[in-house]
């Protein structure tokens, strides 16, 4: 897979994606990162990339021109790339679109900066994003959570083919089980037995019992589209509602 960006600050991925899990999953090839710079599409001395807003108002937006020739060059350059916007105002992302987007062969991420962007640029996008119900001062740190969380799901980036499948917003739609490691007993606080019993069957009902229970507590709503038995959506009703504290 190929990712790139295009924004104002393209020095700001490196860094992140050169490190730990992202940085060896590129040096074995599974993908490639480039990072564009929105400025070498513009025209003037001074490399403008945002004006006033028509109709007035506070800040100043990004200019369509940089963004319609830099997607369109960047676009002729190879296969033609999912074109992704970063927005509040677009699909809140998950891990189905995650999931989804784990099957593109070319991604371009375009990060928006200052107040935002002339509304015709999002005509460039095959979808528009957003990380959550708040504002970021921009979409670069939108595109490396998107990044990592597309990445890590491609073959091979985790070295263990089986490590995605459990985790919380997998295919149950239930949160991950809690999970300890030595000691056994920490400041008092000590490890489930049934982990330390050697009973795999006994390991997994517990695991689930967890997942179930850790997502009535923390995200109920997620049991709605969860796959539950009937037992265990008699347990998350139950649990429903009371007090929050304890395990996360
Ligand atoms: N740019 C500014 N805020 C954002 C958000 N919440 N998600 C994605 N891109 C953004």
């Amino acid at each position: 897979m190929t990712v790139e960006s295009l924004s104002v600050f393209p020095g700001v991925f490196d860094p992140y994606l050169s490190a730990s899990i992202m940085g060896r999953a590129q040096a074995k090839g599974i993908f490639s990162f480039r990072a564009h710079d929105l400025r070498d599409w513009t025209h003037d001395r001074h490399r403008t990339v945002d004006d006033a807003p028509f109709g007035g108002g506070q800040g100043m937006l990004m200019k369509p021109a940089p963004i319609f020739e830099a997607v369109r060059d960047i676009a002729s350059e190879g296969p033609r790339p999912h074109v992704v916007f970063f927005t509040p105002c677009g699909e809140p992302f998950t891990q189905r679109v995650a999931e989804r987007l784990s099957a593109e062969e070319r991604i371009l991420f375009v990060c928006g900066r200052y107040e935002g962007m002339d509304e015709r640029a999002y005509s460039l996008a095959d979808e528009c994003l957003s990380l959550g119900d708040y504002v970021l001062t921009g979409g670069e740190l939108a595109a490396l959570v998107v990044t990592d969380a597309v990445v890590r799901l491609l073959p091979g980036a985790l070295g263990d083919e089986m490590s995605p499948v459990d985790e919380s917003f997998s295919t149950a739609g239930l949160l991950e089980y809690a999970q300890y490691t030595r000691p056994a007993t920490y400041e008092g606080l000590s490890v489930p037995d049934v982990l330390l019993s050697g009973d795999h069957a006994a390991v997994d009902a517990w695991r689930r019992k967890s997942a179930v229970e850790r997502t009535a507590r923390w995200r109920p709503d997620l049991l709605a589209a969860a796959e539950l038995s009937d037992e265990e959506r008699d347990l998350a009703r139950r649990l429903m509602g009371q007090d929050a504290r304890g395990d996360c």
